[in-house]
């Protein structure tokens, strides 16, 4: 639209400026022949005058009319009009004698002036058979009386036909840019909107539960960082969504087993009346034994929703760490007597901290069951406490059965167990651990854990004492 009114308005201001120049010129010379004319009315005879005349309209390249004060040519260089009247307004101003001179630009077909509606009009219907003319009129003075008029028309078509071919090449000039803004806007809004639609179309899958999808933006800018950064979301969703059926899938499992059992116990104590009443004491034992199971599987999930939602929160005091080892140590001793393993403590520390009691009770717990449940009867278990630095330092090592390699990097994973069947025995739920990474993370410490396989293994957990 501005390249538009910019290419109409400058053809227009050119226009204007060339036909002002034209005015100028005609109206100069055409004066200038008046006033010299002028003084020639009654002094020579009409033939000279009409010579005179002719030789004018020669030099000056245009055809001369003379008009009396009706209006009546009296005069003309090409014989056409002799003896009629000049129907043009600016003749008629000069006679009425309002003005001393005027000019008007015509336009001529078949022979008949017809008024130009403007000087010039660009981008209007042109008329090839039309030709242009400017109509140059000064007041013939003679003996100081007005007498009539000289008129001098000349052709301005070559003005207006190079206006017109300039009006020609900028509206191709604008056609070409028009053509050019628009292939351009359309490359460039598929280039910007690429992205969009990529991206839209991305987060509509993703809404729809597809997180397996990537959205693919090349380059560096803003829009492939978008991008890049709603991938990295997506996979993180996708995660997530994974381990939450996964948790739940492995929950519902873990709570599956021992209803089974207790069902099936159950059962057989429903339809044997006859059952002896040492085998119902031995099946009421062992429902009792899987409820135990059943709470503590639903104990340990309740924890790890807990810290899962932030909820749960550490009840800090001042605490002595090495009395909460040796009670934990205490509370598992008859289990290690049972399988006739010896666990011996060495506490070079008391190390005192702000912590809570209770979750690091949980910590000792799990990691000193662990060891007894995976060490074969008679082992050895070492639990040894010392400070290093600003840290309480907690190793417990087993002459167990170790843990592969491979299996390592699992064993704080909610569920992990490394012999399923052998932990199904055991009563292990996969919990322990992820429990006490989850714990010993809240307290701002770390645990590790070091294994040989057949030989034993050494769960380290570092603490700040504060
Ligand atoms: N001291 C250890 N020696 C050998 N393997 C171990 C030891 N501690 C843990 N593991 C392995 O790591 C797995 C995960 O331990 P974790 O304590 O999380 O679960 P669990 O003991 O099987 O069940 P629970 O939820 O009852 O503790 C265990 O199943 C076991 O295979
Ligand atoms: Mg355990």
């Amino acid at each position: 639209m501005s390249f538009y009114l910019v290419t109409t308005s400058t053809i227009r201001l050119v226009g204007d400026s060339l036909f002002q120049d034209a005015v100028k010129a005609g109206m100069a010379s055409v004066s200038e022949l008046s006033a010299t004319l002028g003084e020639r009315i009654g002094q020579e005879s009409a033939d000279a005058f009409y010579e005179r005349l002719l030789q004018a309209a020669r030099s000056g390249g245009g055809r001369l009319l003379v008009v009396d004060m009706d209006g009546k040519v009296q005069a003309d260089t090409c014989d056409a009009r002799w003896g009629t009247r000049l129907a043009l307004a600016e003749v008629h101003t000069l006679l009425r004698g309002e003005k001393e001179s005027d000019y008007g630009f015509h336009q001529i077909k078949d022979g008949q002036t017809q008024q130009a509606s403007s000087v010039f009009d660009p981008l209007t219907g042109r008329d090839i058979s039309r030709t242009w003319v400017g109509c140059f009129a000064s007041a013939l003075v003679s003996d100081g009386r007005r007498v009539g008029a000289l008129v001098m028309i000349t052709s301005v078509q070559d003005t207006v036909d190079s206006l017109t071919s300039m009006q020609d090449r900028m509206l191709g000039i604008f056609g070409i840019a028009l053509a050019v803004v628009l292939v351009l806007a359309g490359f460039i809004s598929r280039i910007v909107t690429r992205p969009v639609a990529e991206l839209s179309a991305g987060i509509e899958r993703m809404s729809k539960g597809d997180y397996s999808r990537r959205v693919h933006v090349p380059g560096k800018g803003e829009m492939a960082q978008l991008a890049a950064a709603f991938n990295q979301m997506s996979e993180q969703v996708h995660n997530l969504d994974e381990a939450r059926n996964q948790f739940v899938s492995n929950a519902s499992h873990e709570l599956k087993t021992p209803l089974a059992t207790i069902k099936i116990l159950v059962e057989s104590m429903i339809y044997q009346d006859d059952m002896p009443p040492e085998l119902r004491a031995e099946f009421l034992t062992d429902i009792d034994k899987e409820i135990d199971r059943l709470s503590s599987v639903v104990g340990d999930l309740l924890t790890l929703v807990h810290i899962d939602s932030h909820k749960l929160r550490l009840r800090r005091e001042m605490m002595v760490f090495a009395d909460t080892v040796r009670e934990s140590v205490k509370r598992l001793q008859p289990l290690a007597k049972k399988r006739g393993q010896e666990i011996s403590m060495e506490i070079t520390d008391p190390c005192e901290m702000f912590a809570d009691p209770g979750k690091l009770a949980q910590v000792c717990y799990n990691i000193v069951e662990n060891a007894i449940k995976y060490t074969p009867d008679g082992g050895k278990i070492t639990v040894r406490l010392r400070r290093m630095g600003r840290d309480a330092v907690l190793d417990i090592s087993d002459t167990g059965v170790g843990i592969p390699e491979e299996d390592l990097a699992h064993v704080f994973d909610r569920f992990y167990r490394v012999d399923k069947a052998r932990s199904r025995e055991t009563g292990g739920t996969g919990l322990g651990l992820s429990i006490v990474q989850q714990i010993v993370r809240l307290h701002a410490g770390s645990v590790t854990v070091q294994s040989v396989r057949g030989e034993g293994t050494t769960f380290t957990v570092q603490l700040p004492v504060k």
